[in-house]
């Protein structure tokens, strides 16, 4: 009893502590031109290409940017812009920069959109210093070819610099990613509950949507040691992201947010959790379709120890879901939970998509033995 009420004490405490750690110093939202509205002046652009350092308000360029209008054609093809009427076009080794104040110690994830322009295997470089992480857009989820990109960093400074850097892995300098709307949040890191001992089990705590794009935020594969945006949810994958998914513009089982396994087996979602090997455990989850006109036949795999399952859901492609359920033994002091959608299933626009999954529960089903004779 007494242990009880120490350990509710502790958690308490706990809470409160990462509350308290938690406050902003800028607010969520778009970055200081971060859709690139405020425009170079004329002399400091030869036709599209910007000239001088300093001459995006707010932000500091180096290499071959362009500065794009909305309805200008790059080689073939139109390409409308996202956010406003202007975006940047990295080429061949070149960057953009800004520097941000923000809280020291605080995790912040942000989100931009980025549309390639020819080759299949394009790249961005995100930095803020000591972490980078390279993150693949090749393959695009969207018929409009402008996707939404997350990623997160701890805080090491109060000011920082953000880095967005195009390694170039074409030749051709007319090619390299387009860029728009850079938006930054404060992550909130997840606490566990009472009822459930994953943490972010309903995926309510994730990167930064915008209110006006209807396409979802991807979250990127990385290496386990980097913060995740949908902490402590990690996507691994050589080069698949996951989907990000808000309420406002797709179905979601529960609450406001829930994950779209876009990339087939290619990539997993996962969470590590502290089990005692030798006891029961159930997971429980919902499978089910975005309403974004993703039909068919649809599968979510769930793994967990040595057990696994597989649950089925045909999708009409116009929102609903089915709960699965995984009883497994720990046969380790730390269980891996994954995901992943056993197909690439395809839009009739010709885009990837796949299952939802959200509202994911992990309890332990029974009392030690050697506890319960004690009781
Ligand atoms: C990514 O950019 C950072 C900072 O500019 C740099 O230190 C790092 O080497 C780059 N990584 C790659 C693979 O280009
Ligand atoms: C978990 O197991 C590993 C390897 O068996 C061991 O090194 C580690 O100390 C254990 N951790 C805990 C918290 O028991």
């Amino acid at each position: 009893m007494e242990r009880h009420a120490r350990g509710a004490a502790l958690f308490l405490l706990a809470c409160f502590a990462s509350a308290a750690r938690a406050a902003t110093a800028i607010p969520d939202g778009l970055l200081p031109n971060g859709n690139f509205e405020e425009a170079p002046a004329r002399s400091q652009l030869d036709g599209t290409r910007v000239t001088g350092r300093y001459a995006i308000p707010r932000w500091e360029i180096s290499g071959f940017v362009e500065y794009i209008g909305s309805g200008q054609k790059q080689g073939d093809m139109l390409l409308p812009v996202p956010e406003g009427a202007y975006a940047v076009r990295l080429g061949k080794e070149a960057s953009i920069q800004q520097r941000i104040a923000l809280t020291r110690g605080a995790h912040y994830s942000v989100t931009f959109s980025a549309a390639r322009t020819c080759a299949q295997a394009e790249q961005l470089n995100v930095t803020v210093a000591p972490e980078s992480d390279i993150l693949p857009i090749q393959t695009v989820y969207t018929s409009s070819g402008w996707d939404s990109y997350s990623w997160a960093f701890k805080a090491r400074r109060s000011a920082v610099t953000l880095i967005v850097h195009n390694p170039g892995v074409a030749d051709d300098a007319a090619c390299g990613p387009l860029l728009d709307a850079f938006a930054i949040k404060t992550l909130q890191p997840p606490q566990r509950t009472k009822s459930n001992m994953l943490k972010n089990g309903d995926f309510e705590e994730g990167p930064y949507t915008f209110l006006d794009t209807a396409w979802g935020v991807l979250v990127p594969p990385l290496d386990e040691d980097d913060y995740s945006p949908l902490s402590p949810w990690m996507v691994l994958s050589s080069t698949k992201s996951v989907k990000y998914l808000d309420a406002a513009h797709h179905a979601v089982p529960r609450g406001a947010r829930a994950v779209e396994l876009v990339s087939g087996v290619e990539s997993a979602l996962v969470q590590d959790v502290v089990t005692v090997p030798g006891r029961p455990y159930r997971l429980e989850f919902s499978a089910g379709d975005a309403g974004d006109g993703c039909a068919g036949s649809l599968a979510v795999q769930a793994y967990a120890a040595r057990g696994s399952v597989k649950v089925a859901y045909q999708s009409q492609g116009k929102g609903g879901h089915t709960r699965g359920a995984l009883e497994f033994t720990a046969i380790a002091n730390r269980t891996r939970v994954v995901f992943v959608s056993t197909a690439y299933n395809v839009k009739a626009d010709g885009t990837l998509c796949g299952p939802v999954v959200d509202d994911v529960s992990l309890v332990c089903t029974r009392e030690p033995a050697a506890r319960r004779l004690l009781l």
